[in-house]
This record gives structure tokens, sequence and C-alpha cells, in this order.
């Protein structure tokens, strides 16, 4: 629901149901199929929505069936990708996840394709449509690689010239609408787009911010995670999620007011799988400011780490409210120095009410 909603898209109804095993042709029952069929209609649907992935022929059979167009998880989250993505390297990073996805469901014929490039004179000797829309496609993915590539190679210079210039890294982290653009922009005084919804945030952004007297810090923002993304989309935002692996400390930022065990377990995940598990995190609780919590944890506070025993360091503050924030920077400020390992006692400030 909240993935349609960030697409622009205004859910008319949600219908559920359970099967122990996905039909292999429809991925759902018949009977399944033709109430959503019917619901499709009265409603006048433009799109059905799946929160599941599906094969290509099961979108493809669902739609003759439905008479309405299909989306499954990953077409709607790419959907939202191309929608949000704003600079240079976010677009090419949507589209060369775009074309992955896409490049398995080619049997429906690529017409977006021959209608950018006139069709005519396209085809190789002997070759079929399908055949040249792989070749073009194939050809593509390659190029966008290639700019990619250099992208990170040019990322890869600054993050060395960072070092030369003795600056830490410090990246946001967290489950897509955690309030890490909210928290940056508390942290930075810079202006980043954030909204309630998935993925406002594409495009890495850093900010230089000073923590106390000459001591200065590099804040990146980077995008949301999400439950059940997709292996290649997560592997076509590497040059973004890059930035996380050069960071000297990460800022995992999580929605307290959420099943936060869930996501941060999730989020963790994809840090292993980028390789950044060693670095030192901070656990930030954000939006402690809203109803449904427990008195003790809608106070800010922050308690150091614990690095021996692998406890992370906490914080609880309101990005929104500015509350705690100073507290965090003093936070920040400390696990920079100790690089969380040093066995200190939690809680160094106790929670406490501004
Ligand atoms: P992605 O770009 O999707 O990864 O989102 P994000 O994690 O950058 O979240 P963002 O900062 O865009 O905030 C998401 C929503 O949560 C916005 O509507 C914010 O106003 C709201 N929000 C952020 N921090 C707080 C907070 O401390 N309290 C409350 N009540 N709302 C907050």
């Amino acid at each position: 629901m909240r993935l349609t909603e960030s697409s622009g898209l205004f859910p008319a109804e949600t219908i559920t149901g359970s099967r122990s095993r996905p039909d292999a042709r429809l991925f759902i029952g018949s009977g399944k199929m033709e109430q959503i069929r019917e619901t499709a209609r009265q409603h006048d649907a433009d799109v059905v929505i799946f929160n599941h992935g599906l094969s290509p022929a099961q979108e493809r059979n669902l739609e003759r069936e439905i008479h309405c167009r299909v989306l499954d998880r990953v077409g709607l989250i790419l959907d939202i990708f191309s929608q949000r993505a704003q600079t240079y390297e976010g677009k090419l990073q949507v589209e060369l996840a775009q074309l992955q996805h896409l490049s398995t469901r080619l049997v429906r014929g690529w017409s977006h394709l021959e209608r950018q490039k006139g069709g005519i004179g396209l085809r190789g000797p002997g070759e079929t449509q399908l055949e040249t829309d792989r070749r073009l496609i194939g050809k593509r993915i390659k190029t966008i690689r290639g700019r990619l590539d250099k992208v990170k190679s040019r990322r890869a210079q600054g993050s060395r010239a960072r070092r030369r210039n003795n600056a830490a890294v410090v990246s946001l982290v967290g489950y897509t609408n955690a309030g890490k653009s909210t928290l940056f922009n508390r942290l930075t005084g810079a202006d980043v787009y954030c909204a309630d919804k998935l993925f406002a945030t594409l495009d890495p952004v850093i900010r230089k911010t000073r923590l106390a007297d000459n001591v200065s810090v590099l804040f990146s923002d980077t995008v949301g995670f999400i439950r059940h993304i997709p292996h290649d989309l997560v592997e076509s935002f590497h040059a973004t999620l890059d930035e996380i692996k050069s960071a000297d400390l990460l800022l995992h930022v999580v929605d307290i007011n959420d099943d936060h065990r869930m996501r941060i377990d999730e989020v963790n995940k994809v840090i292993d799988e980028l390789g950044a598990r060693s670095i030192p995190q901070i656990l930030v609780f954000n939006k402690i400011d809203q109803a449904g919590m427990t008195a003790e944890d809608a106070f800010p506070g922050i308690k150091a780490g614990n690095g021996s025993n692998g406890a992370s360091a906490r914080a609880w503050v309101s990005a929104l409210a500015g509350t705690g924030i100073k507290e965090l920077k003093q936070l920040i400020h400390s696990e920079l120095e100790t690089g969380s390992t040093v066995n200190s006692e939690p809680p160094v400030f106790p929670a406490q009410a501004e």
C-alpha cells in the first residue's frame, strides 16, 4: 500500500489471498482471478499490482485474463525509482535496473524501443525482432555499465581526497521512510528533499559539518532499504551504496514506531552484502515525538557502544522536532574518536527530556 501511494497511484481496493503454492500459470487461483477481474472492472482500474514477484509469463497471462495492466513488486519499485532519480548517476542506475528487469520479459516485444529509434534499419540480417531487441538491450546495458564504472572511479577518487583531508565520513543508512533525510538536514542544516514517500532519496548527497571545534565530518545520505528488494536491484545501486563502504561510521536510522527489529535485520543484511558490517554503527531511534511510545522511549538520550560485545551505540531522537540532536552529535564525536572499541558503561548521558 505504501509503495503504491509512493508511486503516485491511488489504491482503490486491496485483495488478499492465501495459497500454499503459487499457481504456475497465473500465480493465483482462477476464483481469485475472477474476483480481481471483477473488482478491477468495477473501479475501472488502470493497473493491478501484485505485492509479490511474478514471472514474465504469469504477468502476461494475468494481463490477458484480467484485461488490465499488471505490475509486480519489482516493477512497482522500479517505477518509483524512475520517478525519483534526479542526478545523472541515479538515472543511470535506474535505467540499468529497469533494463535488467525487462530483459527477462522480452517475449512481449519492445515497442518503445522501436518508437525511439523508428524501428527501421535496426534489424540485422536474419534477425527476428526478439533477437534485435535483445541485442539492443545488451548493448545499452553495456554502455550504462561503462558510464557507471566511470562515475564509480570518480567517486573513489573523491573518497581518497576526503581521506587526505582527514574528514571522517558518516553515512546515514536505514529502511525507507525511517527519516534519514530529515535527520541529515538536522545534522547538516541542508535542505534535502524529504517526503512521506518511500525512496524519496535515490541519489547520494554529501555535506560537510562541524561537530565541535576543529572536528569536521562529512555526512552522506543514501537510498532507503526495503524488504524483499530483488538482488539485481541492490546490485544496480551499488555505486550509490558504495559510499557506505568507505564510511568511518554508520548512522543506522530506525523509525521507533515501526516493527524495528525486523527492519534493523533487513538493513543489516544489505550492509553485510555490501561488505560494510565491520564499520561501527550508531542505531538512531527516530520519531520519538510520535504517539504510541512508552515513556522511556519517548525521551532523547544516548548510550555509548560496547565494541567488544558487538553492541552498537544508540541514540533516541526526533529529527523533525530537533530533540536529541545535540546529544547525537556528541555521540558521533565520541564514537569516531574511540571507533567503538572502548568498553564504556552505558549510558554515558542518562535519558532525559530536553
Ligand atoms: P527514503 O528517502 O525513502 O529512504 O526516506 P528517509 O528515510 O530519508 O525519510 P524522510 O527523511 O524522507 O522522512 C520520511 C517521513 O518521516 C517524512 O514525512 C518526515 O517528515 C517524517 N519524519 C522524519 N523524522 C521524523 C520525526 O522525528 N518525527 C516525526 N513525527 N516524523 C518524522
